[in-house]
């Protein structure tokens, strides 16, 4: 049973745009775009650059703002964090979660990735969870395993309808800024198994609706093929999404898809 799901297009700026730039930026994409049409749009930029972000958006139709990670705890003495209420006075709708580069050179587990799961859930905002395998693991064939415990553990205890307003995004640790992408096939066989652990952990219609994105040195020339994969509802675009130019035409590559 396969439905249609709409495609969606996310761009991580990571720690690039700053506030100054986010105008030119959105000048040239929209220019570019013309329409947004049959597809859904994110911009994540880093924390500094979501206000003006938001402010800018707030007369666009189809882009929506997502934050690249959130604090585990609810407010106080944590300097540096940003909270869940911080966010949603932005108009932030979606929330980036376990990105391995927050895994990897930040240490994130799964423990914590799930607290902040929650903390995103709870204040309204839609977490889009981020697993993927080591090139090592990988090699080891151990790719399957680790994706599942990702999920597993980043989605425990999680009501039916919590994980309704979750989306994933696979990415391959070893595609990730390395020009390197995925095959198509590896890359659906990743989304494939992500959607049968979606659907043991919730049930086939959820899994069904939910929106995977693959990341990972995605750019306007693979775009197309990788999105056309039958479990691949979308992109999450870095290096690729600095560019308005490079980023508006993977955009419309995925209306086209
Ligand atoms: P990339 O980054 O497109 O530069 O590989 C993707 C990501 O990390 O989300």
């Amino acid at each position: 049973m396969t439905l249609p799901r709409k495609k969606i297009i996310s761009a991580n700026w990571k720690m690039n745009i700053t506030a100054s730039e986010v105008a030119p930026y959105l000048t040239t994409f929209l220019e570019e775009m013309k329409q947004i049409d049959g597809v859904d749009v994110i911009l994540i930029p880093s924390f500094t650059s979501l206000p003006k972000t938001s402010e800018l958006l707030t007369t666009t139709q189809g882009i929506r703002l997502g934050a690249q990670n959130i604090s585990s705890y609810d407010k106080g003495a944590f300097t540096g964090e940003i909270s869940a209420s911080m966010l949603r006075d932005l108009f932030v709708h979606h929330v980036l979660i376990g990105h391995s580069e927050r895994r990897h050179l930040f240490g994130e587990t799964n423990a914590v990735i799930h607290e902040k799961m929650k903390m995103t859930l709870r204040n309204e905002m839609k977490p889009i969870l981020c697993v993927g395998e080591t090139l090592e693991e990988r090699r080891t064939g151990k790719e399957k395993q680790v994706i599942e415990q990702q999920l597993r553990e980043g989605l425990q205890d999680l009501s039916l309808d919590q994980i309704d307003n979750t989306m994933i995004a696979y990415e391959p640790v070893w595609a990730i800024g390395t020009g390197q992408t995925a095959t198509v096939e590896q890359a659906q066989e990743a989304h494939f198994f992500i959607r049968s652990i979606i659907t043991e952990l919730s049930n086939i219609s959820t899994s069904q609706k939910m929106r995977l994105h693959y990341g990972g040195s995605v750019t306007p020339h693979n775009a197309e093929e990788l999105l056309s994969a039958p479990d691949i509802d979308g992109a999450l675009v870095g290096s690729a999404s600095l560019d308005p130019h490079s980023f508006a035409k993977i955009v419309l590559k995925a209306q086209s898809t």
